[in-house]
């Protein structure tokens, strides 16, 4: 049986679907373009902003009062100042861009400053994963909880490699250096959002990135959270949204991954 779910949630999970199901024929198209001179960047470009505007517009059917902070069209403040959708729609564009079925769209519910309510969507493989604070995270029904695993040595964790363009992060070999180390491994997906839903899974046991937007992260933070698992900024502060570093992990290991990255 299916987890009931919010109405928020449904409003939420109901605006993915409506843009994933474009978002899936956009895709088929793109990886006919790889072969193209061009490539498909465009109308890469294109998709992305057809479904942010798709998601701005069935939000805003619900729930006219609220605000967004869009990765594409900026800020769109609200007149209840209270809620704010902070919404990815394509994390993983470089993926999806290569024709790798590895991106979703991120939507969460920014409430009084912390995020409220989440949810990641991986049309390709129809893993809708939500949750909302007190009332636990789901994948497509199913209760989540972080992995048990204790010790780094059994432990897999995912990050993100800094890309052209991007600020020179000096920590980041460093860091990459001390978790490989002594972990069992460390994966480069390609989805921040992704890689904060597999650790809710119990997929990943931590996850750490610097540098990324709130939209990346907001909905992936909710669902970690409310899987029973710690997310932090990289100083341990509860600051992810405005400094962009996260660290997220099960109970058991963040405090040991939060060592090894700070
Ligand atoms: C990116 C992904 C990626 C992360 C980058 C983000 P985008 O978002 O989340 O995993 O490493 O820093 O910018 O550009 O695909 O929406
Ligand atoms: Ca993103």
């Amino acid at each position: 049986m299916q987890h009931p779910r919010s109405a928020l949630l449904n409003v939420m999970t109901a605006a993915a679907q409506k843009a994933a199901k474009r978002m899936v024929r956009d895709f088929g198209e793109v990886e006919n373009l790889q072969v193209s001179k061009k490539g498909p960047a465009d109308f890469v470009s294109i998709a992305d902003k057809k479904a942010e505007e798709i998601l701005v517009k069935e939000l805003r059917k619900a729930r006219p009062d609220y605000g967004f902070v869009l990765e594409e069209n900026g800020d769109i403040p609200g007149k209840d100042t209270s809620n704010t959708w902070v919404i990815d729609p394509l994390d993983g564009t470089t993926n999806f861009l290569h024709g790798i079925p590895h991106f979703a769209i991120s939507i969460c519910l920014v409430r009084d400053s912390e995020p409220f309510a989440g949810v990641v969507y991986n049309p390709v493989q129809d893993e809708m994963y939500w949750a909302e604070k007190g009332q636990g995270a789901f994948l497509n029904g199913r209760r989540l909880r972080v992995s048990g695993r204790a010790h780094m040595a059994e432990s897999l964790f995912a990050t993100g490699v800094p890309f052209l363009g991007m600020e020179k992060d000096a920590r980041f070999l460093q860091r990459l250096e001390s978790v490989m180390k002594i972990s069992s491994g460390i994966r480069r997906f390609g989805s921040a959002a992704l890689d904060l839903a597999y650790v809710a899974a119990g997929r990943y046991d931590g996850f750490w990135e610097c540098g990324l937007k709130p939209w990346d992260m907001a909905a992936g933070v909710v669902l970690v959270k409310e899987a029973g698992g710690y997310v932090s900024d990289i100083s341990g502060k509860s600051k992810m949204l405005e400094t962009g570093d996260v660290v997220a992990a099960n109970d058991k290991i963040h405090a040991q991954l939060l060592k090894l990255v700070k």
